[in-house]
């Protein structure tokens, strides 16, 4: 294990390595959990090292309050990541070092993926992730970046960044880890109580039925549903759920049966917001 600040620290370990040999990039806002250790064992699997940046990004918040709030686990997150392997290069950048005192956002034209449900909800989130995304693989010159299905939005935004910028990467994405009772894993969850933890899973199951019904009845039906199903549940308030193409995250005009569909969701539970999504 490799814990690594600076970005001189970097340039001088990556110097160091055969250029021969391949680098799988993770990147991570920390409080890793088995969704994030996935993405790092495939990373691992599929290259000669293994870089999982922590960085807690501060211009991908919208919310300042979010970020405040943001879990930071770095003694844990190390000690995870040891009982995976010895051999990671762990990134653990300041802000400083990272935006150099200019903590801002580049602005990207994603052609319209960044418009839509989360970039709709969350003003500016995506310009801050594709800012960040884009530094870190600038740096870190990874063969290979893993990103979860989990934030879908935001894998096929940053595929879209790769190809506007034309970085030499494969951008892999993972399929999302669920706890027992089908709720995604996210570092929110920890906020959670019990029994809003027991009553969140409630979404995971909303989208199944969603998806079954989608080979009968059309998305405006299965939205209205969707909603109701919402609304008899006291405890978590829906803030979207929408049928989009995964290509261009735009809801069906006319139904192609050539074009991946996927039911996209994002809910408060008490005060936590959670996001998660399902191939139809
Ligand atoms: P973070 O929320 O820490 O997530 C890091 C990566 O883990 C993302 O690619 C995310 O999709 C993936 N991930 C999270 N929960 C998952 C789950 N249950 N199953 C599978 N994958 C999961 O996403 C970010 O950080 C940031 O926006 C980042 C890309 C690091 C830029 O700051």
């Amino acid at each position: 294990m490799k814990l690594i600040n600076t970005i001189k620290e970097l340039n001088l370990l990556l110097e160091s390595l055969d250029k021969s040999k391949t680098i799988g990039l993770v990147p991570t806002m920390g409080a890793l959990h088995l969704g994030h250790i996935s993405l790092i064992e495939q990373a691992i699997k599929e290259n000669d090292f293994t870089i999982v940046s922590i960085f807690v990004n501060p211009t991908q918040f919208n919310n300042k309050e979010d970020l405040a709030k943001y879990p930071n686990t770095l003694n844990e997150d190390i000690l995870l990541l040891k009982s995976v392997s010895n051999h990671i290069i762990v990134f653990s950048p300041s802000a400083n070092e990272i935006y150099s005192g200019n903590i801002s956002s580049q602005s990207y034209d994603f052609n319209g993926l960044d418009k839509v449900m989360e970039g709709k909800f969350r003003k500016g989130h995506f310009n801050g992730v594709g800012t960040i995304v884009e530094k870190l693989l600038t740096l870190t010159k990874p063969t290979r970046a893993y990103f979860g299905e989990k934030d879908f939005q935001q894998l096929q935004i940053i595929r879209k960044l790769v190809a506007i910028k034309d970085l030499p990467v494969s951008i892999i994405g993972c399929p999302i880890i669920r706890e027992y009772n089908g709720l995604a894993m996210s570092s929110r969850n920890e906020r959670l109580s019990e029994t809003l933890r027991e009553e969140a899973a409630f979404i995971y199951k909303t989208l199944k039925s969603a998806k079954e019904k989608f080979g009968t009845k059309n998305a405006e039906y299965i939205m209205d549903w969707v909603k109701n199903e919402f609304s008899a549940q006291p405890n978590l308030e829906l803030e979207y759920f929408k049928i989009v193409d995964e290509a261009q995250l735009q809801p069906i005009s006319e139904f192609d049966k050539n074009s991946k569909y996927r039911a996209f969701i994002a809910v408060y539970a008490g005060e936590v917001r959670l996001i998660d999504n399902l191939a139809l």
